[in-house]
């Protein structure tokens, strides 16, 4: 109170001086911060180097003393203070190049009101999550991927009940089971992606209803997906890509309406499944399934009108006989992979149209495919980087691709003939492998000036 009555009396005095001390005087109705929360926010700052570039700005290089009663840290930039109690309930330092190290002895957690903690994207040099983060019971947000943390994670973040966000994603941890996720029944967004995490950790989420986001991938869980996940009906994102998820994929997935995220890529799950119920999910703007043992029906004819419009879909290793029809309306993708699968004869007509200003990867590798049904002279996409054709059937001349293109394979096929001297006209070439194909005639002289 004493620290309040001085700021506001300083500045609304100097007002009767000075009119520029008006807006001061009436902001400083509201608290300024305490000293101990100032004080700790310095000492904070002072216990990282700030690695960044001459020209980058870092939130904390607004941290300073400033004037006759040290400044007002609330105006910090990355701060929040309670407009009434003036403590700091906010901390927002993510990509603030911060290097170095945090210990149980960081100040950070003297600020015991905090309710948002993001320090994404940050360089804490192998320090461990210090468990005392525990005692920051009012936490609501926190965010800590991207920050080279390590060592174990501490199981006292069970005890941060109310929090709604959670992101460890992208550290080097220790490997750990995290079985007590399921006690943060208030969570709404999690994330543990790339934590070296492992275990049955799927039935402890059981009770995690209200999650909108749900992100696991690239760990080693293994368990089965049970048919409750049916249950969080509010999930707009759920990625278990890139673990050892196993069995069947319940029915009750394709009842999660509002997903628009769906990553099951790189798991042991098996099964037959109709792609119409995968796609009558239809808010859906990225789908993987590649890399399991799934056999994907695509009997039934799917009208464009109820089909999502996709940016990613990767079918690759789904058993399919055929090119999917619906993929003909597709006009915003940006990666397609079909590959591994067991499609053969002619690529379609309407693969000329498909997405030709968007599409930026084409992937049809290892299937049985013979050739374009119609050849283009000049391809259509504006945008192609990456196309892979390889091990095919494909017979006939080179096909020529965008001058955009980055990456081309067209190894182990059929092709024949001469290779074209308009090849050189693909100024972006990066990688070129057409090996193992029975052209004849001369390598084309101009080959050699390509930019590689
Ligand atoms: C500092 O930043 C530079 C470039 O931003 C990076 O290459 C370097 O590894 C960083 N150093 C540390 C110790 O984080
Ligand atoms: C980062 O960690 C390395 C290795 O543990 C250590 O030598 C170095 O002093 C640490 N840097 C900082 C700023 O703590
Ligand atoms: C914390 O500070 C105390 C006193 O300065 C010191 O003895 C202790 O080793 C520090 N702990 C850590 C983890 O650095
Ligand atoms: C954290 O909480 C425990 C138990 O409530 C307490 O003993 C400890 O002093 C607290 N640590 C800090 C740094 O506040
Ligand atoms: C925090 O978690 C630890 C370990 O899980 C536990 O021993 C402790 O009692 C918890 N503290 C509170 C305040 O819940
Ligand atoms: C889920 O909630 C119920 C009822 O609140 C409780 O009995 C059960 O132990 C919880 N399950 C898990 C896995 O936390
Ligand atoms: C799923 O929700 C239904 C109705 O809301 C409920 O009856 C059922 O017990 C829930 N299932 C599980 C496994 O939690
Ligand atoms: C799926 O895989 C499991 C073992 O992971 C096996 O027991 C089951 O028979 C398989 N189901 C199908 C339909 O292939
Ligand atoms: C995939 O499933 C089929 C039966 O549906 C089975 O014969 C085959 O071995 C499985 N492949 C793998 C890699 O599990
Ligand atoms: C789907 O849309 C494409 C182009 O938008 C059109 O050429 C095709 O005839 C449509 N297919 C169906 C089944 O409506
Ligand atoms: C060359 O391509 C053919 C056709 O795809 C394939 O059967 C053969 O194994 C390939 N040879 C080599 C050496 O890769």
């Amino acid at each position: 109170m004493g620290l309040l009555l001085q700021h506001f009396l300083l500045k609304c005095l100097l007002f009767l001086i000075l009119p520029y001390f008006l807006t001061q005087c009436v902001s400083s109705v509201q608290r300024p911060c305490l000293d101990s929360e100032r004080s700790a926010l310095l000492q904070l700052k002072e216990s990282f180097i700030l690695n960044r570039s001459a020209s980058s700005y870092s939130k904390a290089d607004s941290w300073k003393l400033d004037g006759w009663i040290g400044g007002d840290c609330c105006s910090w930039d990355g701060v929040e203070c309670d407009d009434n109690t003036g403590h700091v309930i906010g901390l927002d330092l993510r990509s603030s190049f911060l290097y170095g190290s945090i210990d149980s002895n960081s100040t950070i957690f003297q600020l015991h009101h905090l309710r948002r903690l993001n320090l994404f994207d940050n360089d804490f040099n192998g320090s461990e999550i210090p468990s005392v983060i525990g005692n920051l019971s009012r936490l609501s947000q926190l965010d800590l991927s991207y920050s080279a943390f390590s060592g174990q994670i501490p199981n006292t973040l069970a005890n941060l009940t109310e929090l709604t966000y959670l992101s460890l994603s992208e550290n080097d941890f220790s490997p750990s089971t995290l079985s007590w996720l399921g006690k943060l029944s208030k969570l709404t967004i999690l994330g543990v992606a790339s934590t070296n995490s492992y275990g049955d950790v799927l039935p402890s989420l059981k009770n995690l209803t209200r999650l909108t986001s749900l992100r696991l991938s690239r760990n080693q869980f293994s368990s089965q997906i049970l048919f409750w996940l049916g249950n969080f009906t509010r999930l707009t994102r759920l990625d278990l890509g890139v673990n050892k998820f196993w069995g069947l994929v319940p029915e009750s997935i394709f009842t999660l309406i509002k997903l628009e995220f769906l990553s099951l890529w790189s798991n042991l799950l098996n099964g037959t499944y109709k792609l119409k119920s995968f796609l009558n999910l239809r808010n859906l703007k990225q789908l993987q399934l590649s890399g399991n043992n799934f056999s994907l029906l695509t009997t039934t004819t799917v009208m464009n009108v109820t089909v999502p419009k996709f940016t990613i879909l990767t079918l690759a290793s789904c058993n399919l006989f055929e090119f999917p029809n619906f993929l003909s309306g597709q006009d915003e993708l940006e990666f397609l992979d079909l590959s591994r699968n067991k499609i053969h004869g002619y690529i379609p007509k309407w693969i000329w149209g498909l997405s030709a200003q968007t599409l930026g990867v084409l992937h049809l590798k290892e299937n049985f495919l013979t050739g374009f049904r119609q050849p283009a002279v000049v391809p259509p996409w504006t945008n192609l980087r990456r196309l892979d054709l390889g091990s095919n059937r494909l017979r006939g001349n080179l096909p020529i691709l965008p001058a955009s293109i980055y990456y081309y394979f067209v190894s182990n096929n059929f092709l024949q003939g001469e290779i074209p001297s308009m090849i050189c006209t693909l100024s972006s070439i990066i990688v070129l492998d057409i090996s193992n194909n029975s052209f004849s005639g001369m390598i084309p002289p101009c080959l050699g000036n390509l930019r590689t």
